[in-house]
């Protein structure tokens, strides 16, 4: 069994790149093609692969070496084959396969025009191969980019490379989608910029003359209508959302995961295989945080008339996320109910408000979150949480109580915590205090977890029932509507009484009707007589 040297293929100009990955060990058989090791530069990720079916003897680098181009990186033995540096043959699969790092493909110069144009993004030098295949497009249309901002995710054989905005701007179209096949100098989509923005134009990108894996100069297209210029896009960088090699986007692929969702344990944050096997391993045993794709419409509605169309920010997607969560997992039922909150809300307008210093409000939301850690004392399951298998229900001692928040960026939701040792005087000045920083985005991210239960009020907006979405891991939420004054009989005749509407959403798996109906009744005495909170 002859001993053959494997060393890092020519790397098209780059000086150095980073080893981020050892995918073997000696000992390890593998087959030709397999991945040996990842190396990254800044601008793309690349696998060396094994030459030839066969064993690998060592392994001579480590995660965090730096390697050039022909760097001795492993040993190899296979059956029949001479002892020899196989640099020529990983050089060779490069040539076809890897993209090659990519130089800078547009050079910034001052734009003529006076009006913000359209650009066409075109794909960049793809160092020799003919087609890759889109496998990611990272943002959508209307989305604004900062220069740089991964546009899209291409992939080969062997390298993962991102195609990022060549300058800041406003995406107006995509022309191609997941699965389509691309070669360099195709145009992609088209972006929006101003024109005082310095625009880019194609020029020729400089492999070095000497690299066997750089591709033939970019052809750059003609320019197109007056206010259209054509640029290639820059060379893939890492500035893209998801960090991972092809092998884990093939692997992620096949599991159906979504690896935005993956938190990578890989040198800065890369997704590697035991991650997306953790990642699937945990979903399959916590169905209720499972991540589901939020799909939208096909539909071309422009055909029906004018439309716009405008990015959802990131709280809007993670809330969406999460409602379809929840919604498609947890059977849930609502629970409707009616305080008679006449004499509280005379007490919280005459006598509390005489006694509290200048300038302190108590909303009736305040003793709604109190009369709520009440109730969940005294109905254990509603502040509890299936176990991992859905097999067993963890009870919580602690009573901590999320406020949904309406703010411009959408819905968030900070936490009350330890709201059953605080009184309603302070429970009010803090969910006044959190509302706020949640408005001014100043909420810091533990702020907003460890929630046993979470409270809805609409109350303050109108509205005479809705039903809230259970916020898993909860069992239940309560929705709050606006208090109204209605006819109520006392026996004897009909009473004008401040009827306060509720609607308790559960997890029917977890909480089953006649409980849910006996915890909002409870709730309900609670509020009608104040006096039963200091109880
Ligand atoms: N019935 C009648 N009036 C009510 C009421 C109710 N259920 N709840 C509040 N009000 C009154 C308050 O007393 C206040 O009036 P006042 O100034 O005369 O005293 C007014 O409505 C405004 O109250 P608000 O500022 O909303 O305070 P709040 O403590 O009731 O609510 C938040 C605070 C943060 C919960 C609330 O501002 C909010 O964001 N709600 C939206 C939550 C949401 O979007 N949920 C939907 C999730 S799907």
């Amino acid at each position: 069994m002859a001993q053959t040297q494997v060393n890092v293929p020519d790397l098209g100009g780059i000086d150095e790149v980073e080893v981020i990955e050892i995918c073997v060990q000696p000992g390890d058989e593998l087959n030709a093609e397999d991945a040996l090791i990842v190396l990254e530069s800044d601008k793309a990720t690349m696998e060396v692969p094994a030459p030839f079916a066969g064993k690998v003897k060592e392994i001579l680098v480590a995660v965090g070496d730096k390697v050039n181009s022909g760097s001795h990186v492993a040993n190899m033995v296979g059956v029949g084959e001479e002892s020899s540096s196989v640099e020529a043959v990983v050089e060779d699969t490069a040539k076809q396969e890897t993209p090659a790092p990519v130089e800078q493909a547009t050079q910034p110069k001052p734009a003529a025009a006076t009006d913000n144009q359209e650009i066409d993004i075109v794909v960049p030098d793809l160092g020799g191969i003919d087609s890759v295949e889109i496998i990611e497009l990272s943002v959508s249309v209307g989305d604004t980019l900062d220069a740089e901002d991964s546009l899209l995710v291409l992939e080969s054989d062997k390298a993962t490379m991102e195609v990022p905005a060549p300058q800041a701007g406003k995406l107006v179209s995509f022309s191609v989608q997941v699965g389509d096949k691309v070669s360099q100098g195709d145009v992609v989509g088209k972006l929006l910029v101003a024109a005082s923005a310095p625009v880019a134009t194609p020029v020729e990108s400089k492999p070095e003359a000497s690299s066997p894996a750089s591709a033939p100069s970019a052809k750059p297209e003609p320019v197109k209508a007056a206010s259209t210029q054509t640029v290639s896009a820059q060379a893939p960088t890492s500035s893209g959302k998801v960090h991972a090699g092809p092998a884990v986007r093939k692997l992620a692929r096949e599991l159906g995961v979504d690896l935005s969702q993956v938190t990578g344990t890989g040198p800065r944050s890369r997704i590697q295989k035991h991650d997306l096997h953790d990642f699937v391993k945990q979903r399959v045993n916590n169905p209720v945080a499972s991540p589901l794709t939020v799909k939208g419409s096909d539909e071309d509605f422009s055909k029906y008339g004018a439309i716009t169309e405008q990015g959802l920010n990131k709280i809007k997607q993670v809330t969406a996320r999460n409602m379809v969560a929840s919604w498609t997992t947890i059977p849930q039922v609502t629970q409707f109910d009616e305080a008679d909150i006449t004499d509280l809300e005379h007490y919280r307008k005459t006598a509390m408000g005489a006694l509290l210093p200048e300038g302190v409000k108590v909303s009736p939301l305040a003793f709604i979150a109190k009369a709520c850690t009440k109730a969940l004392k005294a109905f254990p399951e509603f502040n509890s949480s299936l176990g991992p298998n859905a097999d067993t229900l963890i009870l919580k001692q602690y009573y901590n109580i999320g406020i949904a928040v309406d703010t411009p960026d959408g819905l968030l939701v900070p936490v009350l915590k330890g709201a059953d040792q605080k009184g309603v005087v302070e429970l009010a000045s803090e969910s006044a205090e959190l509302a706020k920083k949640a408005r001014d985005k100043k909420l810091p991210m533990d702020a907003m977890s460890g929630a046993s239960f979470t409270i809805s009020s609409l109350g303050g907006i109108g509205g005479t029932a809705f039903t809230p979405i259970v916020n898993a891991p909860q069992v239940a939420i309560l929705g709050v509507s606006k208090a109204s004054y209605k006819p109520v009989w006392n026996g004897e005749s009909f009473e004008p009484r401040l009827m306060l509407p509720l609607s308790l959403s559960y997890d029917h798996r977890v909480i089953d009707g006649a409980q849910a109906a006996r915890f909002t009744r409870y709730l309900c005495e609670l509020l009608t007589d104040v006096r039963h909170l200091l109880l």
